[in-house]
C-alpha cells in the first residue's frame, strides 16, 4: 500500500513512512483523560480524520458506560469535523483558547464544557508555565514530510511549534490535498524563552523573516503518521453589503486623513484585520486606493488581503493562516509563487506578539458585539453571559497597537437592540485600549478625549437614531444624579438596559 503514489510522496522520511496508520488506528492510541494539542487557526490546517475518528472512538466509549473526554488546545478555531464532531459526543472536557464552533457554544453555554478564552499571543507562555497541565498528544497537520523527518507547515502555523515541542507523543496527518508549494511559506521561530532568557524578536518590517521553514520534531516522539486528503473550512464571504460598505468608508476617510493630517505615512503602517464580512469589506474598500503600497502583520489573510496582494496595493502580509473562500483558495493555488514572495505565516505567539505589534504600530481593525459610551468593549458575550466566540487576538493587537479601531453595525437582531449601551455587559477592552468606534452611523475617534466627551461623541456619530434619544437621555441624567462625573453612571439602569432590549430582541424573532 504504501508504494503507491499520492499522499505517500509527501512522506518523505522512510523512518516516518514505516509509521503510517488509519486515522483509526491513530484514534485508537489516545487515551482517555489526554491533553491534546491540535493543529487548525480559523478553519485552515486542522486535522481532518483522527477527531472524527477519535469522536467515533469516545461515541462507542460512551454506549459501553464509560467515561472518555479530553483537553482539547488549538491554535483558534478549526471545523465542524474537529471541534463540532468532538463536541457533538460530549468528549471535550476542557477547550482552549477559541472557537467559533456552534455545537461547541451550545456546549460551553450549557456549562458541559469548561472554556477558558485566551489571549492567543499568551497560549504559548501559558502551555510552558505548565497552567494547563500537561501535553500527552500534538495531533498536527503538515503538507509534508522531507526526508531528514521535518516537517513541512500546512495552511496555518498556531500553536504547532509549542505543541510539537511539549507533547509526549505526536500523530501526524500528512495532506495531499494542501498544495505542496506551500513550502517555504513559513517562518518557525525558535529563539522565544521564559523570563528571564528572553531577547528581544528581531522584526523590524512585516516582511523580516527570523527562523526556519520547517518544524522540528524527533522521529521517535511520533507514534502515529495519517495521509489525508481533504480541503480546508472555506469561509463563504458575501458581497459587502450596504452596512459593511458604510463602516468601511468611513474607516478608509478617517485613515486618509490621518495621512493628511501627517500622523500615518502614505503606506500606512502595518494593517491587521479582524476576519469576517466587514473586515473584508474595508479591505476591499482599500483596495480601491489611493493609499499604498500596504503591508499587514495580522493574524488571519482572508480574501480581501490576498486582492490585494494580487492588485498591488498590498506588497507584503505576515500572518499565522489563511482563511479563504473556495474561489480565493484557487487563486492562491494558481499563483501560489507569486503569493510565496509576498506572504510569510508565523507561530501566532509571534503573529501576535505585543512586542512586535507595539514596534511595528500595527493599525488594528476587529469586530465587537457591543461597545459602551465610553469606549469599553464587548467583543466575546451576549448578555454578559454567553459565550459567542472568544478574545482571539483581539486582545494581543488593540492593546499595542498604534491605532486601535473597533468596528459593528449600530444594531443588531434586525434593529431590536443597540450595539452602543450604558455600560457593556461584558469587558474585553477597556477604555484604555480603544481608540476609535465605528458604525454605519459613524466614526467616533476617541483619542485625547475624556469619558464624558467620549460620552457625548459616541451617541452623536455611532449610535443608531433609534436609540439615540435613550442614549442621551441615560447620560444626562446620569450627569445630574448622585454619582461621580469622572464616569457619569446608573448602575441600575445601566445594567437592566441589556434585559430590556434583548426581551424586545425575542418578541421579534
Ligand atoms: N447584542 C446581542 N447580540 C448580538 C449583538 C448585540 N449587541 N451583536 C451581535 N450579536 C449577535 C448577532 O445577532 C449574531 O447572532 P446570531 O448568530 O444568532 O445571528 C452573533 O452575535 C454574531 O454577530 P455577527 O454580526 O454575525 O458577528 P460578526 O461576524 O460581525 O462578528 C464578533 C462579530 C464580535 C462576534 C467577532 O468579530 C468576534 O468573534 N470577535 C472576537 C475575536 C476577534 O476579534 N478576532 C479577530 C482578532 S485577529
Amino acid at each position: 500500500m504504501i508504494n503507491e503514489p499520492g499522499p505517500y510522496d509527501r512522506i518523505r522520511s522512510k523512518t516516518l513512512l514505516g509509521k503510517v496508520m488509519t486515522a483509526e488506528e491513530a484514534a485508537g492510541l489516545i487515551a482517555a483523560g489526554s491533553n491534546i494539542g491540535m493543529s487548525g487557526f480559523t478553519g485552515s490546517g486542522h486535522p481532518k480524520a483522527v477527531p472524527t475518528a477519535l469522536a467515533a472512538r469516545i461515541a462507542a466509549a460512551r454506549e459501553r458506560g464509560e467515561r472518555f473526554s479530553v483537553g482539547l488546545w488549538t491554535g483558534a478555531s478549526t471545523a465542524p469535523e474537529l471541534d463540532g464532531a468532538l463536541a457533538a459526543v460530549d468528549g471535550i472536557e476542557l477547550r482552549m483558547p477559541y472557537q467559533s464552533d456552534p455545537i461547541s457554544r451550545a456546549k460551553i453555554n450549557a456549562g458541559l464544557i469548561d472554556y477558558l478564552d485566551v489571549h492567543l499571543s499568551h497560549v504559548a507562555q501559558m502551555v510552558w508555565e505548565g497552567f494547563f497541565g500537561h501535553l500527552d498528544v500534538a495531533l498536527i497537520e503538515v503538507s509534508g514530510i522531507t526526508e531528514a523527518g521535518d516537517l513541512i507547515p500546512s495552511s496555518s502555523v498556531g500553536n504547532n511549534k509549542t505543541w510539537l515541542d511539549l507533547a509526549d507523543r505526536v500523530i501526524l496527518e500528512v495532506n495531499s490535498g494542501q498544495p505542496a508549494a506551500l513550502d517555504g511559506m513559513h517562518d518557525i521561530y525558535y529563539g522565544t524563552a521564559l523570563p528571564p532568557h528572553r531577547v528581544p524578536i528581531p522584526i523590524v518590517r512585516a516582511s523580516d523573516r527570523i527562523g526556519i521553514p520547517h518544524f522540528r520534531c524527533p522521529p521517535e516522539k511520533v507514534i502515529a503518521v495519517v495521509p489525508t486528503d481533504a480541503p480546508d473550512r472555506c469561509t463563504v464571504f458575501k458581497e459587502p453589503d450596504q452596512t459593511s460598505r458604510l463602516i468601511a468608508e468611513q474607516l478608509v476617510d478617517f485613515l486618509r486623513h490621518e495621512v493628511k493630517r501627517g500622523r500615518l505615512p502614505a503606506e500606512l503602517l502595518p494593517l491587521q484585520s479582524g476576519v469576517g464580512n466587514v473586515a473584508n469589506a474595508v479591505l476591499a474598500e482599500l483596495d480601491a486606493g489611493p493609499l499604498r503600497p500596504l503591508t499587514a502583520y495580522t493574524e488571519v489573510i482572508q480574501d480581501g488581503m490576498l486582492a490585494m496582494l494580487r492588485s498591488g496595493t498590498m506588497s507584503f502580509a505576515s500572518a499565522t493562516a489563511f482563511s479563504l473562500s473556495e474561489e480565493a483558495s484557487a487563486e492562491l493555488l494558481a499563483n501560489i509563487d507569486y503569493y510565496r514572495e509576498r506572504i510569510l505565516l508565523r507561530p501566532q505567539e509571534i503573529s501576535n506578539h505585543p512586542e512586535v505589534i507595539r514596534r511595528l504600530g500595527c493599525l488594528a481593525m476587529n469586530g465587537m458585539i457591543e461597545a459602551d459610551l465610553y469606549g469599553n468593549v464587548n467583543s466575546t458575550h451576549i448578555m454578559g453571559s454567553s459565550i459567542q466566540n472568544g478574545i482571539g487576538g483581539s486582545g494581543d493587537f488593540a492593546r499595542n497597537a498604534y491605532i486601535s479601531m473597533f468596528v459593528t453595525p449600530s444594531t443588531a437582531k434586525g434593529g431590536a437592540i443597540s450595539s452602543i449601551v450604558p455600560m457593556v455587559s461584558h469587558v474585553d477592552h477597556t477604555e484604555h485600549d480603544v481608540h476609535v468606534l465605528v458604525t454605519e452611523q459613524g466614526l467616533a475617534d476617541l483619542r485625547g478625549l475624556a469619558p464624558r466627551r467620549r460620552a457625548a461623541k459616541v451617541i452623536e456619530h455611532c449610535a443608531h437614531p433609534s436609540f439615540r434619544d435613550e442614549l442621551q437621555d441615560y447620560f444626562d441624567r446620569a450627569l445630574h444624579g448622585e454619582n461621580g462625573l469622572q464616569t457619569p453612571h446608573l448602575l441600575d439602569e445601566a445594567l437592566s438596559w441589556h434585559s430590556r432590549y434583548l426581551a424586545t430582541g425575542s418578541m421579534h424573532h
